[in-house]
């Protein structure tokens, strides 16, 4: 689906990947409803969008409160007319530790964001996308979606979920005018830690001045997002760590998991 003259709701469009999709669809002539926790990202946003915030309209939610999630059509519609896409990129990760570790208040929170804020949005947007003549869905997992990744084990549970959820609504709706993409990126640079409760921005900041890992700009990310849109790609991987882990992950799942763990390990507490 062509993003000139659509309406495009984006979740988490206050920071990071989903910041760079509204404004980056705002740019190619789409009308853009952007969905965010946060008030302040997402005032900064309409600040980046200048003259295009005009196309451009703001909705402070929680994705985990599924009775505000379906709220949100009306106002959608009330503003642009219609909706004709929806990108899920909000998602938070979990604190770097063990599963043995972690507690059921982190469990529960990022299986409510990730996996649970999906399913609300797509459940309520779904019905309206199947009366455009031509609509799309893209939802963002991770390469922790498909590879194991010790330290995010939960993370990874959400993200499996939203994967095969959206690969299931491929099938579920080929038939359909409704198009669906899947989204695997890997490291992509941008303050999800922070964001996340995690880490505090010194930290982040200390990781990144000592890690030489390989990173994606989120403006690199949003455009292969909005390309497999364009392009009704079935799956999109994002960077060469995605791209080189989904392939050696199928050839060799095991081997592929004795890698990202040794890569990995040092994060892990002792
Ligand atoms: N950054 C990476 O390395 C990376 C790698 C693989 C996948 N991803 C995925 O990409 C997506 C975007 O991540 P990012 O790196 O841009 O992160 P980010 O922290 O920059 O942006 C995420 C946005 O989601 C919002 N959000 C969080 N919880 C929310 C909630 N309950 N309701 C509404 N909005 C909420 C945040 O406020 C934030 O604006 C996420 O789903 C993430 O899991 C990121």
């Amino acid at each position: 689906m062509r993003a000139q003259g659509k309406t495009i709701a984006v979740t988490g469009g206050g920071n990071g990947i989903g910041r760079e999709a509204v404004l980056q669809l705002l740019s190619k002539g789409a009308r853009v409803a952007a969905l965010d926790i946060s008030d302040e990202g997402l005032a900064e946003t309409a600040r980046l969008a200048g003259a295009n915030a005009e196309r451009l309209s703001t909705h402070v939610v929680n994705i985990t409160d599924r009775a505000a999630v379906e709220a949100l059509p009306s106002a959608i519609t009330d503003r642009h007319g219609q909706i004709d896409g929806l990108m899920n990129v909000a998602g938070i990760i979990q604190p770097f530790v063990l599963f043995n570790d972690l507690d059921y208040s982190a469990i529960e929170r990022v299986i409510d964001v990730n996996l649970w804020g999906t399913i609300h949005t797509t459940k309520t947007f779904l019905p309206h996308l199947l009366d455009r003549p031509e609509a799309h869905i893209v939802n963002v997992s991770s390469m922790g979606g498909f590879l194991p990744v010790p330290g995010q084990t939960i993370y990874g549970v959400s993200k499996a979920g939203v994967k095969l959820l959206t690969e299931a609504l491929h099938s579920e709706l080929a038939a359909t005018n409704v198009g669906v993409t899947v989204v695997f990126p890997g490291a992509i640079k941008t303050n999800i830690s922070v964001n996340s409760g995690v880490v505090t921005q010194a930290e982040a900041e200390k990781q990144a001045a000592s890690s030489n890992y390989k990173t994606t700009e989120p403006a690199v990310a949003a455009q292969m997002i909005i390309d497999g849109m364009e392009q009704n790609a079935y799956r999109v991987r994002i960077g060469s760590d995605a791209t080189f882990m989904d392939r050696f992950s199928r050839l060799s799942p095991k081997r592929a998991a004795a890698l990202i763990y040794k890569q990995m390990k040092d994060l892990l507490p002792s």
